[in-house]
C-alpha cells in the first residue's frame, strides 16, 4: 500500500506550474485536453498526488519530456566516504598492453561529475602512452609518496614531459605536490619516476557547453557555426555576428558611432584595434552586454596547460580564516575549477563556529591527520570524524568548518552553482524578489482562477 503511495507522489508541482506557466496553459484547458485520457479533473491540489500515467499525459500536452515535471532527488549538503569505501571503487585499466593505472572515484552526488585518484603504475623505464584527451577541462594533483612523470603530447621537450613532483619538506608537506589545469583535449598521461608508486587527484570536471556537440545543433547550424571560430579573434567573430543577429550592417553603425567604416571592418578583421571607448559606444549602440564580447588573454603555455609547482604553491601560504592554506592552480579559461591546500590545527571548543561557506560545491581529500568536520544542515550541526585518504563533499552555500590536527586538498568546482549561472544571476531583474519568487512559485502567470 505504502509503495503505491510513494509511487503518487512523483510530480514537482513547482515544476508543473512553471510549466503551465510556461506553456500559456491554464488548468481548465488542461482538464480539456485531458478529458479523453483521464476520467477526472485535475486541481491545484492535485498536483502532487498524480501518479505516472497521468504525469506522462500532462507531458505530453505541454509537449515535454515527462521528467521536467518530476520530483528531482534533493541535493545534499555533505557526502562522506572513508578511505576504505574509497577502496572499494577501485578499478584498474590497461594502456599499451599493461596495468597502467588503478582508479577510485570521490564521493558526488548522484548524477554529478566526480574527481578520481590514480595510482600510477607504468614503470619508469617506459614512456606512457598518451591519452586521447577529453573535452571537460581538469585540474591535477600530485599526492605522492613519489615524484611521478607527466606527459603532455607526441614529441618530449620542457613543455610536454615533466617531473610532477611531490613536496618533501616535513614543514610544508601539507602543500602536497604540483598542480596544473587541463584544457579541453590536452593529451596527458602519467608514469613513475622512481620504483616507488605514486598517485594523482584529478578533477575532469563537467562542461556547459557538450550540448551544443550533442543534442542543441544540427549538422548544419554546427558547420555553420564553426564558421565563426575560424577567426583566430573568436570574440569579434562573435560580436559581429550578434550585431548581424539584430539587424546591424556595420555601414549603419559607422554613421550613428562615428567611427570610419574601414576602422570597424578592420577590427574584425583583426587588422586593427578599438580603443576601450570605441568598443563600448559599439556596444552600447547595439546594446550588447560588453563583457560577452571582452577578450581575455589566458595564462597558458604551448599546450594550454597552466602548471603551478608546489613551491609556486608555497608562496601563497597565508591565513584563511581559522586556516592556514595556500592555493592550487586556477585558470581563466575555466572559472568553476579552483581550489587550495588547508592545514587544519585548532582544538575543538564547546561554540562550533562553522567558519566556511562557499559559492561553489566542494571536494574535500584528506592527506594527513585526524579532523572533525561540522556542517548545518535543517539548523542542526552535525559532526563528522575524518582521517587520512577519507573524502567529503560539501555543497554550495553550506556552512561548515574542519576542527583537529591534519591536512586537507580542496578542489571546487561549478556543479551546484556554476559561473555562467552566476553571470546569469547578476543581471536579474529586482534580485532578491525574483530569487525568492522563482523558488517555489505557486503563482500562475495571471488568468482569473
Ligand atoms: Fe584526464
Amino acid at each position: 500500500m505504502s509503495k503505491i503511495t510513494n509511487e503518487t507522489k512523483i510530480v514537482d508541482k513547482f515544476r508543473l506550474i512553471h510549466w503551465l506557466n510556461i506553456r500559456k496553459t491554464t488548468i481548465d484547458v488542461l482538464n480539456q485536453l485531458l478529458s479523453n485520457k483521464i476520467n477526472r479533473k485535475i486541481s491545484l491540489d492535485d498536483f502532487e498526488n498524480l501518479d505516472m500515467y497521468t504525469a506522462s499525459e500532462i507531458a505530453e500536452v505541454l509537449s515535454i519530456p515527462v521528467s521536467n515535471i518530476l520530483k528531482n532527488p534533493e541535493t545534499p549538503s555533505f557526502l562522506y566516504s572513508s578511505k576504505k569505501d574509497l577502496e572499494k571503487t577501485k578499478r584498474p585499466i590497461t594502456r599499451d598492453g599493461i596495468h597502467f593505472y588503478n582508479y577510485y572515484t570521490l564521493p558526488s552526488p548522484n548524477g554529478y561529475v566526480a574527481p578520481v585518484l590514480i595510482d600510477i603504475l607504468c614503470p619508469k623505464e617506459k614512456l606512457p602512452k598518451l591519452n586521447n584527451g577529453h573535452l571537460e577541462s581538469a585540474i591535477t594533483l600530485s599526492l605522492g609518496p613519489n615524484d611521478i612523470y607527466a606527459r603532455f603530447g607526441k614529441k618530449i621537450n620542457k613543455t610536454n614531459w615533466c617531473k610532477f613532483k611531490v613536496n618533501k619538506d616535513p614543514k610544508t608537506k601539507w602543500i602536497v605536490g604540483d598542480n596544473y589545469f587541463e584544457p579541453s583535449y590536452c593529451l596527458h598521461t602519467y608514469s613513475r619516476a622512481t620504483d616507488g608508486p605514486g598517485r594523482i587527484l584529478s578533477y575532469t570536471t563537467t562542461s556547459h557547453v557538450e550540448d551544443l556537440f550533442t543534442k542543441k545543433l544540427n549538422d548544419d547550424s554546427f558547420n555553420n557555426f564553426l564558421k565563426l571560430s575560424k577567426n583566430k579573434n573568436f570574440k569579434r567573430s562573435l560580436l559581429l555576428q550578434t550585431l548581424e543577429d539584430k539587424g546591424f550592417e556595420l555601414e549603419y553603425i559607422s554613421k550613428n558611432i562615428k567611427i570610419s567604416l574601414v576602422k570597424l571592418r578592420n577590427y574584425f578583421k583583426n587588422k586593427d584595434n578599438l580603443t576601450q571607448k570605441q568598443f563600448q559606444r559599439l556596444c552600447n549602440f547595439a546594446n550588447l552586454d560588453p563583457r560577452l564580447f571582452s577578450e581575455l588573454k589566458h595564462e597558458e603555455d604551448g599546450v594550454g596547460k597552466l602548471y603551478v609547482s608546489h613551491k609556486d604553491s608555497i608562496k601563497t601560504i597565508r591565513k584563511y580564516k581559522s586556516y592556514t592554506i595556500a592555493s592550487i592552480v586556477s585558470s581563466t579559461r575555466f572559472q568553476d575549477l579552483h581550489g587550495y591546500y588547508m592545514k587544519v590545527d585548532k582544538k575543538e571548543k564547546k561554540n562550533i563556529k562553522l567558519d566556511l561557506l562557499d559559492s561553489a560545491c566542494s571536494h574535500y581529500l584528506v592527506t594527513g591527520g585526524n579532523m572533525i568536520f561540522y556542517h548545518k544542515k535543517n539548523g542542526k550541526i552535525i559532526k563528522t570524524n575524518c582521517s587520512d585518504g577519507d573524502a567529503l563533499w560539501v555543497g554550495s552555500f553550506i556552512e561548515h568548518s574542519f576542527y583537529g590536527k591534519g591536512s586537507l586538498a580542496k578542489i571546487s568546482d561549478g556543479q551546484n552553482l556554476n559561473y555562467l549561472e552566476k553571470f546569469d544571476v547578476g543581471n536579474l531583474y529586482n534580485l532578491p524578489f525574483t530569487l525568492k519568487r522563482a523558488r517555489k512559485d505557486k503563482v500562475n502567470w495571471g488568468y482569473d482562477n
